[in-house]
């Protein structure tokens, strides 16, 4: 061997070492910066993630809730939140009865504090919602004089200038519209609608898309989506919702994503229902949109095993739905203490629906989802979908 070989040997292995250092240092920033990882299932240093939020990102996965002002003060609460979410979304704060009670009054008090938990913890937030049929404050549905569609107009025009401009560049995403649809594909008949609507009543989803445009006008890189339940799987409803997105998507109206709702009973958990699921996100995904799952809950009577058997796999088989589908870039629940939780309100009887219980104690589907998470291959990254 020529003398100087071994130097020569050295120098090569250093600088392939520093290459290595350089790469991988590089993708240490990206993680940080990106949320993608460099191997699924651990952490840079080696460690498993030990919480929903950091095993998401090596998914490039948001881990989201709703989330009350109310309980922030209550310590487990706000450090559950942080830790284990990614993004949050205001339960009510953000409703138009809440956030805009009279005409001439605006009340941000409460949405602030949760936008500004959220990023002070570097968590994303979603706005939720602008238009929607319910919790309506008593000036648009009592008025003193009944409405016409161009006053109507102003008023949806002027409210979604004003809150989504106060939260411009800092609510990254907002359900636009809620509900809009029928359980038999049909629009949904209300005061934005056609009671008497903004001046679109009777012309399909017209009210929808102006909405969007308006949005879209005061913050510009904010991602819309229109929001429903009931459209999970094949049906009336997901079609209607399909076709209105499809539409949307060719005539360049600005929709970035529809979110799918998502509570359920464990019944859900069936082959059938999942099929169906993973098609319809396969064929929205196809028009070049988001999904997102944005209110996750599997409602139980009681904590016994074979519910928290039965929610665990159904938990489990709803992020496995998301996470085989790149165009999924959300799971979120709604709320993720059974403390504080709507499922009693709305289905009494059933007060176990969120991953961790009334004493904040993680339940299987808890660790369902965290080792669902842990557990995958390598996905890849999963492509941008903003639109
Ligand atoms: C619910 C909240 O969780 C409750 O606290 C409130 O009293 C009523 O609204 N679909 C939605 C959510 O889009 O806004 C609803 O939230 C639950 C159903």
């Amino acid at each position: 061997m020529a003398p100087g070989g071994q130097f020569l040997r050295e120098i090569h292995v250093r600088i392939r070492l520093t290459w290595c250092t350089l790469a991988f240092g590089g993708l240490l920033v990206l993680s940080g910066i990106r949320g993608s990882g460099i191997g699924i299932g651990a952490t840079p240093s080696g460690a498993v993630p030990q919480t929903l939020r950091m095993a998401a990102q090596s998914h490039h996965l948001l881990m989201g809730t709703a989330a009350d002002a109310g309980p922030l003060s209550d310590k487990l609460y706000a450090s559950t939140l942080q830790t284990e979410y990614s993004v949050l979304e205001p339960e009510t704060e953000m409703k138009f009865g809440l956030i805009h009670p009279e005409q001439t009054r605006y009340d941000f008090a409460d949405a602030d504090k949760l936008v500004n938990f959220a990023l002070a913890n570097g968590m994303k937030v979603r706005g939720h919602n602008l238009l929607w049929y319910n919790q309506l404050p008593d000036w648009i549905v009592s008025p003193a004089q009944p409405w016409t569609p161009a006053a109507l107009n102003k008023v949806l025009a002027d409210h979604i200038a004003t809150v989504v401009g106060r939260y411009k560049g800092r609510v990254y995403a907002w359900d636009v519209v809620n509900e809009p649809f029928n359980d038999d594909g049909s629009l949904r008949n209300y005061v934005w609608f056609d009671k008497p609507g903004i001046g679109f009543a009777g012309k399909g989803t017209r009210t929808i898309e102006q909405a969007l445009m308006w949005t879209h006008a005061a913050d510009p890189s904010a991602k819309l989506f229109v929001n429903e339940y009931g459209a999970e799987t094949m049906n009336s409803k997901s079609n209607a919702v399909y076709a209105m997105a499809k539409d949307f998507v060719r005539r360049g109206v600005p929709l970035s994503g529809i979110g799918l709702q998502l509570h359920v009973t464990p019944r859900f958990d069936q082959d059938g229902s999942l099929n169906d699921l993973s098609k319809n996100l396969r064929r929205l995904a196809a028009l070049g949109l988001e999904v997102q799952f944005t209110e996750v809950d599997v409602r139980e009577r009681d904590g016994s095993g074979f519910s928290q058997a039965e929610q665990a796999n159904t938990y489990k088989d709803l992020l496995d739905a998301c996470l085989r589908q790149p165009a999924c870039t959300l799971f979120q629940t709604w709320g993720f203490t059974d403390k504080y939780s709507w499922i009693p309100e709305s289905n009494p009887g059933f007060g176990w629906a969120l991953p961790l219980d009334k004493n904040y104690r993680k339940k299987r589907a808890y660790f369902a989802m965290l080792a669902k998470l842990n557990s995958r291959g390598n996905d890849g990254p999963r492509p941008s979908r903003s639109r």
